[in-house]
């Protein structure tokens, strides 16, 4: 699971339909063990909450046992090389989750690997964000099929994942990026050449967020970009999501952010905090997805 790209419709549906039903069952306060006896690995080399939190209490629900992993605290910080550490790993644990900032060390570990491996954030992508994200758009707006969604700010990782998923599912997505921090071009140029509802890259926030059912934001500074933070204050200036810009997109639109948010940066707080913005209940859905993947991924077992 290290991109949204490699999933099809089907395997996307697979996990949303699980995710409602395991959010169904633990709602009821049914036990669903169906993980016992297996062990996740979350090796964090950037901070987190909700991603840690949504795989260690998920897999605990599933009757598993999550451990986390600091590069500080394994031989992989003191020149241990990815490939080793795959191959030991996957004589120990179930599955792997890692954070980090190249995408290629995860795809690495996952060439040595004999479990299965989920992205939880590189610097390119974050798919269990964006499944979530969908997970939680089918909830509210009863599918993601035909719909707008608008996604203003930075072309960062969050931004490859949307259209990596516009790429495979058919809604579409209007993207409003300042110039100079547009997304990954050949993430964009496969999305345009592959995507049934269209993707479109925009410069002016308005234009993306006319008439749409989802306004989108995330950070102007993500995790490692700390150094970058006044020179991305100007270049964002006028791409905050307000009330006005608000005022653009459909009547019933929602209002997403993947969280951490900046009040008064990216959004205003009277939005993220207002009636449309659905932002807590989208954080809660991570617990359902990353449970639907892991059962998807580690039930049966792939130790080899
Ligand atoms: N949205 C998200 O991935 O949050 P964390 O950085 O807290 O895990
Ligand atoms: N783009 C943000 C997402 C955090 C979940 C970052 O990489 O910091």
């Amino acid at each position: 699971m290290l991109t949204i790209h490699d999933l099809d419709v089907d395997g996307c549906n697979e996990i949303f339909d699980r995710a409602k039903s395991l959010k169904e069952l633990l709602y009821r306060g049914e036990v669903h063990e169906s993980l016992r006896g297996k062990t996740l690995g979350m090796l964090f080399d950037k901070s987190s909450t909700r991603t840690r939190l949504s795989f260690e209490a998920g897999i605990h629900q599933l009757g598993g046992t999550g451990i986390f992993l600091s590069r500080r605290d394994i031989q992989l910080g003191r020149g241990e090389t990815v490939a080793d550490t795959a191959r030991i790993m996957s004589r120990y644990i179930d599955g792997m989750m890692i954070r980090t900032f190249e995408q290629g060390l995860i795809e690495e570990f996952a060439k040595y690997a004999t479990i299965p491996v989920i992205n939880g954030l590189t610097d390119l992508l974050h798919p269990c964000q964006v499944l979530s994200d969908l997970f939680t758009i089918i909830e509210k707006k009863g599918g993601y099929e035909g719909l707008k969604i608008a996604y203003i700010g930075d072309g960062n990782n969050m931004t490859n994942s949307w259209i990596n998923a516009a790429a495979r599912l058919p809604f579409h997505l209007a993207l409003a990026c300042p110039e100079g921090y547009d997304p990954d071009e050949s993430i964009l140029e496969r999305g345009i050449r592959e995507s049934k509802e269209g993707i479109e890259l925009l410069r002016i926030p308005a234009d993306a967020a006319s008439g749409a059912d989802v306004i989108y934001t995330d950070v102007w500074v993500s995790m490692g970009q700390e150094d970058e933070q006044e020179e991305r204050e100007a270049a964002f200036r006028e791409y905050q999501v307000d009330e006005k810009l608000v005022g653009c997109a459909k009547d019933d639109a929602i209002i997403m952010h993947c969280l951490p948010a900046h009040r008064g940066e990216e959004i205003a707080a009277s939005v993220i905090d207002g009636p449309k913005s659905v932002i807590i209940d989208q954080a809660e859905n991570r617990l359902h997805v990353q449970k639907a993947i892991m059962e998807i991924l580690m039930v049966g077992g792939n130790r080899r």
